[in-house]
């Protein structure tokens, strides 16, 4: 999304919000009953805005990630989005069959995007990703970090204003997965994309955001948020990046002895 078309500069400014979730509650009810999993989360995602959503293991993260994309409905409240929001999970879920270029072509494909145009387009995202020559590679002939890089390429061909991302660089090792934070800010300034990043990462969490939204356990409830002034570029390593993961953790520690987990 590096070149915006008029309209959506100007939905941009006058939409207030990339991703509204009101008094969402969401149940599932298994052998045990009903289990009450989020219990009235109320957030926005502002245009442009890079929220990460921290939370223990099971705490409901991904149930309220894939709430947002539509992909199961909340038992109580509502949820809006502007337009329908790209996708990154920590699996890439590329089509092994297809290039990394080809999986791109088809995002641009299902976007409507004319046939002639797609393979510059899908070069144009390699090249963001910084993966320019590797059109014509497999997705077997990848490494892991390359893969993902392919995977935020095609969430990003969906021109979406919206990228919902849960735990993508969670599989990685820490050098590549420190490279990859530096591509995704960087990316995320220049396409001014909304991004809603779910990890148990406090460091990652802190180091990526502009905002930090802790979600309590058993049921999930807005613990308490952060707004990190800090500037970029930063690094994982940085004085205020460490001080304020520290301040984050002994909250999420709390949270965790609250409901007895490890
Ligand atoms: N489709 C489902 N049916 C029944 N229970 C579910 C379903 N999806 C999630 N749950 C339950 O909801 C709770 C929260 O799960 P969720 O996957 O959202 O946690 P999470 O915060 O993403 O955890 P993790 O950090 O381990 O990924 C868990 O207890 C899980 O078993
Ligand atoms: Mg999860």
């Amino acid at each position: 999304m590096a070149t915006l078309t008029k309209d959506q500069a100007e939905d941009r400014t006058t939409v207030g919000h990339s991703a509204r979730i009101e008094h969402v509650s969401k149940s599932f009810t298994g052998p045990a009953g009903r289990q009450l999993v989020l219990d009235d989360i109320t957030l926005d995602v502002a245009p442009g805005e890079f929220v990460t959503l921290l939370g223990a293991s099971g705490c409901g993260k991904s149930t309220l990630l894939n709430l947002v994309a539509g992909l199961d409905a909340p038992t109580a409240g509502t949820i809006t989005t502007h337009g329908r929001p790209a996708l990154m999970f920590q699996e890439h879920a590329l089509f092994p069959w297809l290039t990394a270029g080809k999986n791109i072509e088809l995002a641009l494909r299902l976007r409507g995007v004319a046939k002639s145009e797609r393979r510059t387009e899908a070069e144009r995202l390699l090249e963001l990703v910084r993966l320019g020559g590797s059109y014509g590679k497999r997705v077997h002939e990848l490494s892991g970090g390359m893969r993902q890089r392919v995977a935020l390429a095609r969430a990003i061909a969906q021109d979406s204003q919206l990228l919902l991302m849960d735990e993508p660089f969670a599989a990685l090792d820490a050098i590549t997965r420190d490279v990859l934070h530096g591509e995704l800010t960087r990316i995320w300034r220049e396409t001014q994309l909304s991004v809603l990043f779910v990890t148990h990462n406090v460091r990652e969490a802190v180091r990526l955001a502009e905002r930090v939204v802790l979600l309590s356990s058993r049921p999930g409830r807005i613990a308490r948020e952060w707004t990190v002034g800090i500037e970029h570029p930063r690094r994982i390593e940085d004085t205020a990046v460490a001080e304020l993961s520290v301040e984050i953790t002994e909250e999420l520690r709390g949270e965790i002895r609250r409901h007895g987990q490890h």
